[in-house]
C-alpha cells in the first residue's frame, strides 16, 4: 500500500497523468490529480495589482476581476530608483494574492525598453538591464515573503507587441547577454523566482518556449534556476519540443497532453525530461501550499492604497520647474485653475493582460481641490478623451487659467495609444491638447504640465509652454492624490528617468530596425541601446537618463575608491542636502572602460542608491562594484570577460552629469587556458603567466638581436605569438614551447 504522508514521487503517477500536469487545468489553474492526491494550484496577473477573475468571469475578460489595489505599474515603480519600496509594494501584492488563495502572479516583467514605441513599455522598468534586474529582484523577494510564487517575464528578447506571436527577435550573443538577459539573470541568482514564464517571440529563429540553449543551458545550467517555466498564455506551439527544451507547464491548456504521451511512447520524448518537469510542479505545489490551506488575513486595502500613493509620490520625475513655481503654497490663497479631462478621469494604468480593477480611484481634481481649498480651485476639461478638437474647450480652460494665479494642465496619452497587444507610431501627445497648452500658456505662463503616459512622450517642441513639468506615467490607483501631494509639497519628488526621453523619436538607435518585416526584427543597434548610444555617439536628448528635480538641492563630493579585491571596489561619496527641504536623491556610479580592447559603451550604470536627507544632513554612501561591473561578454571566449587596465568610476545624478571621476586599475579575470599560439603578444602579456613566460624570450632576443623600439613594441604587440618567428626571427621552437608551457600551468591541480 502506498505510504499517504509521503511526497509524491512522479514513479507514483501514470504516463498519461504526468503529461497532464505539464499543462493547466483551465486559464487560471494548473492541473490536479486527484487519484494521487495532487491538487491543482491558482495563478494569476499581475504584475502592479492582482488580477483575479472569478470564477465566472469570461477568463480573457479584461476588467471583471476582483477589487485589488492597482499599484504603480512597473514604469513608475522603476521610476523611484527605490528598491526598498519596491520590496515593499511586492509584500503587499503577495498578502492581496495569498488571501485570495492565489499561488503564483505573473509577474514582474523585466524586459528591456528598446524603443519608446513598445506598447507595453509601461510594464517594464527600464532600458538599463542593471536597474531592471535591481528592481526586478526587490519585487520578486517582496511577493515570495508572502509565500506566493513570482512569474519572472517574458524570457526573453520580448521587446515589442508587433507581430508578438510569430515574429523572431535576431540579437547576437553578446548584444543578448549584456543588454536583454542579465535583469532575468539578477533576480534568478538573487531572488530566487519561483516560475519563470517564456515569451511568445522566437529568439533568432526558435520559439523561446523550444529554445532549449535559453531555457536549459542558459537559464538552469548556467544561472542555477530550479523553478519551473511557465509559458507566456498561448506560445506553446509545439508540446514535445518545448518539454523537451525545459518548459514545464503550458498555459492554459491547449488540450494536447495526449502528444507528450505518443512521444514518450515511441521513444521521441525522454522520460526522464517529463519527470523533471512534473517534479518542478510538484515542487511548485508544495512551495506554495500554504497560500492554497493557510487562513490568510484579508489585506488592509487603505494601508495598500496609503502605500500606491507614497510609491507613485516616488514614481513621479519632476523635468522643470523654472524659478521654483512648484511646490504650489496650500495656504498663500492663490488661485489654482485646474485643466484638463485627466484631472476627473485619471489615466493611471495601461491595457492588457495587466489591467487592474481597482479598489477606489483617487483623482487629481479633488486632491488639489482639499489640498488649496475650494474657493481657489477651478476646473477646465480642456479636451476630450477621444482627442476630438473642441474650441468651447479650449477657450473655458483658457478664460479659468486667465482668472487664476497658477493653471496645472493634466495632459497625455489616451487610453487606446499604448496597451498590450500593438506598438505606437509616435510618441508624441494628441494635438489638440498641445494647442490647448498652448493657449492656455499664453494666457497665464505659470503654467505646469502633469503627464501621464505608460512610455515616453516626445516634449522638446512643447516644453517652453511649460514652466514646470513633472512626468507622472501611470500612478496607480492613488496617482490622483500624490500628484497633488507632490503639486503641494507634501511629498518631495524623487524619482529619476529609467528610459531617455528622447529629442525626437528618430534619434533613438532601435528606431529604424522596428519592429522589422516578415516576421524578424534584428537588433542591429547591438548593446548600443538608450543612454548607451546616445552618450557614446555624444547626441542631444531631451532629458538623459537618470535625470529628474527635487525641491531641495544637494552637492556630492569626497569621491574615495577603494579597491576591494582585483577587480572589486568600494565607491563612497558623501551627500548633502544644502536646501532648505527634506528630500531624496538618487545617487548613480557608471563604469567608463578606459582601456579596451572591443568596443564598449562610453559608460554603463554599475550601482545606485537612494537617500533621503534633512535640510543641512550629510551621509557618505558606498556601493560595492564587483568583478561583473567591468566585464563584457566575449563571444571569443564565451565568457564575462575583465581585461586588465584602467577604468574610470564615474558618479552623479544622470548619466549625463557624472563629475566625479577616479580612475582605477583593475586586474583582470584571465580564462585559464586561454592563450594558445594564436594569441597575440598582448593578450599574452597581460595574462600574468603568459607574461613570466614570454617576456623572457623577448629579452633574450632583444639582448641577442637588437632594441625593442617602442614602435616596434606596438607593432608586436597586435602579432600572435608563433607569427614572431616568421617577423621578428625568434625561435620557432621556442614559441611551440611556450604555447605548451602556458597550457600545463594553467591546468587546475588535480591532488
Ligand atoms: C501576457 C502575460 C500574461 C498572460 C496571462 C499574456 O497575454 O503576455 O503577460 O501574464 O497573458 O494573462
Amino acid at each position: 500500500m502506498a505510504d499517504e504522508s509521503a511526497p509524491v514521487e512522479p514513479r507514483d503517477l501514470t504516463l498519461e497523468q504526468k503529461a497532464s500536469l505539464t499543462s493547466g487545468a483551465d486559464f487560471w489553474h494548473l492541473q490536479d490529480v486527484a487519484e494521487a492526491g495532487i491538487p491543482g494550484a491558482m495563478v494569476a496577473d499581475g504584475p502592479h495589482g492582482l488580477r483575479k477573475q472569478p470564477a465566472t468571469a469570461d477568463p480573457i475578460g479584461i476588467g471583471s476581476s476582483l477589487p485589488a489595489t492597482c499599484f504603480p505599474p512597473a514604469v513608475a515603480l522603476a521610476s523611484s530608483w527605490d528598491p526598498d519600496l519596491v520590496h515593499r509594494v511586492g509584500q503587499a501584492l503577495g498578502r492581496e494574492a495569498r488571501a485570495e488563495q492565489v499561488s503564483v502572479l505573473l509577474g514582474p516583467g523585466v524586459n528591456i525598453k528598446r524603443s519608446p514605441l513598445c506598447g507595453r513599455n509601461f510594464e517594464y522598468f527600464s532600458e538599463d538591464p542593471f536597474l531592471a534586474g535591481r528592481i526586478g529582484a526587490a519585487f520578486v523577494r517582496g511577493v515570495q515573503s508572502q509565500g506566493v510564487g513570482a512569474s519572472l517575464k517574458h524570457f526573453a528578447a520580448n521587446n515589442q507587441e508587433t507581430d508578438r506571436f510569430r515574429v523572431s527577435a535576431d540579437v547576437d550573443e553578446r548584444t543578448l547577454r549584456e543588454i536583454y538577459l542579465p535583469a532575468f539573470e539578477y533576480v534568478v541568482k538573487n531572488a530566487h523566482p519561483y516560475t519563470v514564464m517564456s515569451a511568445y517571440n522566437k529568439l533568432n529563429g526558435t520559439y523561446t518556449s523550444e529554445h532549449r540553449w535559453l531555457l536549459t543551458e542558459v537559464l538552469r545550467e548556467e544561472w542555477g534556476f530550479d523553478g519551473l517555466v511557465v509559458s507566456d498564455w498561448g506560445a506553446v506551439n509545439d508540446r514535445v519540443l518545448s518539454l523537451a527544451a525545459g518548459l514545464d507547464v503550458e498555459m492554459p491548456p491547449s488540450g494536447r497532453d495526449h502528444l507528450v504521451v505518443e512521444a514518450v511512447r515511441d521513444g521521441r520524448l525522454d522520460e526522464s525530461l517529463l519527470d523533471a518537469a512534473v517534479r518542478r510542479v510538484l515542487a511548485l505545489l508544495e512551495a506554495t501550499e500554504d497560500v492554497r490551506t493557510g487562513r490568510h488575513p484579508a489585506p488592509d486595502f487603505d494601508a495598500h492604497h496609503a502605500l500606491a500613493r507614497e510609491a507613485a509620490a516616488c514614481g513621479a520625475v519632476l523635468l522643470k520647474n523654472d524659478g521654483d513655481l512648484l511646490p504650489l503654497s496650500a495656504s498663500d490663497g492663490r488661485r489654482v485653475a485646474v485643466i484638463g479631462e485627466f484631472a476627473r478621469t485619471p489615466r493611471f494604468q495601461g491595457g492588457g493582460s495587466s489591467h487592474v480593477v481597482p479598489t477606489r480611484v483617487d483623482d487629481a481634481l479633488t486632491a488639489i481641490t482639499a489640498a488649496a481649498g475650494a474657493e481657489r480651485v477651478v476646473f477646465a476639461a480642456g479636451f476630450t478623451l477621444d482627442g476630438e478638437p473642441d474650441q468651447a474647450l479650449v477657450d473655458e480652460a483658457v478664460a479659468a487659467a486667465r482668472g487664476a494665479d497658477v493653471a496645472v494642465l493634466l495632459l497625455g496619452l489616451p487610453q487606446t495609444a499604448e496597451s498590450e497587444g500593438y506598438d505606437r507610431e509616435h510618441i508624441d501627445l494628441p494635438a489638440d491638447q498641445l494647442a490647448l497648452l498652448e493657449a492656455v500658456h499664453a494666457a497665464n505662463p505659470a503654467t505646469v504640465v502633469v503627464l501621464s503616459n505608460g512610455s515616453v512622450v516626445s516634449v522638446a517642441e512643447w516644453r517652453e509652454h511649460a514652466q514646470a513639468v513633472l512626468e507622472g506615467w501611470l500612478l496607480g490607483q492613488a496617482g490622483g492624490a500624490a500628484v497633488a501631494d507632490i503639486l503641494f509639497g507634501g511629498a518631495e519628488p524623487s524619482g529619476r528617468l529609467t528610459e531617455t526621453i528622447p529629442l525626437r523619436l528618430a534619434d533613438n538607435p532601435a528606431h529604424m530596425f522596428f519592429p522589422g518585416g516578415e516576421q524578424h526584427v534584428r537588433y542591429a543597434e547591438g548593446i548600443y541601446l538608450g543612454y548607451r548610444y546616445y552618450d557614446t555617439g555624444d547626441r542631444p536628448v531631451a532629458y538623459p537618463f537618470g535625470f529628474g528635480l527635487g525641491y531641495t538641492r544637494f552637492e556630492l563630493g569626497g569621491l574615495s575608491v577603494e579597491p576591494e579585491g582585483d577587480n572589486a571596489f568600494a565607491v563612497s561619496v558623501e551627500v548633502t542636502n544644502t536646501g532648505a527641504r527634506p528630500g531624496a536623491q538618487v545617487v548613480q556610479v557608471y563604469v567608463h572602460d578606459a582601456e579596451s580592447s572591443v568596443d564598449r559603451p562610453e559608460h554603463e550604470l554599475k550601482g545606485f542608491a537612494k537617500v533621503r536627507l534633512e535640510p543641512g544632513e550629510s551621509t557618505r554612501v558606498t556601493v560595492h562594484l564587483d568583478e561583473r561591473a567591468f566585464a563584457y561578454w566575449s563571444l571569443l571566449e564565451n565568457r564575462w570577460k575583465v581585461e586588465p587596465g584602467d577604468v574610470e568610476i564615474r558618479v552623479g545624478t544622470s548619466c549625463r552629469d557624472l563629475d566625479l571621476r577616479c580612475r582605477a586599475r583593475v586586474a583582470g579575470n584571465p580564462a585559464p587556458g586561454a592563450l594558445d599560439a594564436m594569441s597575440t603578444v598582448a593578450e599574452w602579456l597581460q595574462d600574468a603567466i603568459g607574461a613570466d613566460l614570454l617576456l623572457p624570450v623577448l629579452a633574450e632576443h632583444a639582448a641577442a638581436d637588437r632594441e625593442i623600439t617602442p614602435q616596434l613594441q606596438k607593432l608586436m604587440e597586435g602579432l600572435p605569438v608563433n607569427k614572431l618567428a616568421t617577423f621578428m626571427g625568434l625561435p620557432a621552437g621556442r614559441l611551440d614551447e611556450l604555447a605548451l608551457a602556458r597550457s600545463i600551468s594553467s591546468r587546475p591541480v588535480d591532488c
